[in-house]
């Protein structure tokens, strides 16, 4: 884990490669923490399965393999799957089993996919990449290395699971956050920045950063929770927002798109722009928890239960 970091060697030459060599290792350290040890012995457990390929270009990121497991093999992979709950991100089929995550991280793949078109040869970054789910869909796009920003540990070892079942050379998963986005100067040629901005305090800021971190040819993708209408205006709600806390503002698509002007970028394609629904966000037996149903007003699934606009999805392609 605390190895080596082959990613280091395909930034550009104006990138703060001794800083993030250290930054990486020190990290590193908090994957050592005793409060993740349930995790490591989840993933320990089946050490010894492995996966003959994977598929990542369908809905389900599937690890397959040809002999059938032993009943064994079986309970030991479903006690691994089950000590990693809950599964927030998927699907995933792993080993024959199905795994229904809380969201349909596919269904905005989906939306995504033909805009993204070929990732031939790219260095990719997916900032809050969780548990990888849309790295693999990347590398099917053909990306050459995707670098996956992910602070939260406790997924870097659903990750580590992944590459202990089938090794993927170029998928990264670092425990940085789109904070660190600025130390990779010029070197992304697309990057993914999916779910988090509406999550920061300073989102300009942040676009800013991924600004400096593309290459001058370079492309970001933004989904980002907000509001309906053509307003160049946000919400800021006064405490939770659908139930949910660490939410600051949430844009419509035509204030998304002025942050984005005044952070440097000055092309921009809308891609997508519709409210989040329940089919793609919902409680699930691999994700037994409160989800949008229960955050929604239950007379009025256009309020949340705060008495707020319920969530719209507004994804964007921008361009320097
Ligand atoms: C709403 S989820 C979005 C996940 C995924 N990108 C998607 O679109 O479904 C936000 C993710 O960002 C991670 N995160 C938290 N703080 C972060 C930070 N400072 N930088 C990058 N990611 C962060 C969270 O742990 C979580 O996995």
């Amino acid at each position: 884990m605390l190895s080596k970091k082959p990613w280091l060697g395909e930034l550009s030459a104006k990138a703060d490669v001794q800083t993030l060599r250290d930054l990486v290792s020190s990290l590193d350290q908090r994957l050592l923490d005793s409060r993740w040890d349930k995790q490591r012995k989840a993933v320990a457990l089946i050490s010894d399965l492995k996966a003959d390929r994977i598929l990542c270009h369908q809905a389900e990121v599937s690890f397959e393999r040809d002999a059938a497991l032993s009943a064994d093999e079986r309970e030991r992979l479903t006690s691994t799957l089950r000590a990693l709950m809950p599964w927030k991100k998927g699907p995933f089929h792993i080993l024959g089993e199905s795994i229904d995550a809380e969201w349909r991280s596919d269904l905005k793949w989906q939306r995504l996919a033909e805009t993204v078109g070929s990732l031939d040869g790219q260095i990719v970054g997916d900032i809050g990449s969780h548990n990888g789910y849309f790295m693999y869909r990347m590398l099917a796009h053909g990306a050459r290395h995707v670098i996956g920003f992910e602070p939260f540990a406790q997924l870097w070892f659903t990750f580590a699971l992944f590459q202990s079942l089938y090794r993927c050379e170029a998928l990264h998963f670092e425990l940085l956050g789109v904070e660190h986005t600025e130390l990779f100067a010029e070197s992304f040629d697309t990057l993914f920045c999916l779910g988090i901005l509406y999550h920061h305090t300073d989102p300009v800021g942040l676009l800013r950063k991924m600004r400096r971190a593309i290459r001058p040819k370079g492309r970001v993708f933004i989904d980002c929770q907000g509001i309906e209408g053509e307003a160049p205006l946000s919400l800021t709600p006064q405490g939770r927002y659908a139930g949910a806390g660490g939410v600051w503002f949430l844009p419509t698509m035509k204030t998304l798109e002025n942050w984005a002007l005044r952070a440097g970028f000055t092309r921009f394609e809308r891609i997508y722009s519709a409210p989040l629904s329940i089919e793609e966000q919902r409680s699930t037996a691999w994700a037994p928890v409160q989800s949008l149903a229960d955050f929604l007003d239950p007379e009025n699934p256009q309020l949340t239960r705060e008495g707020y606009p319920a969530p719209y999805r507004h994804y964007l392609l921008i361009r320097p």
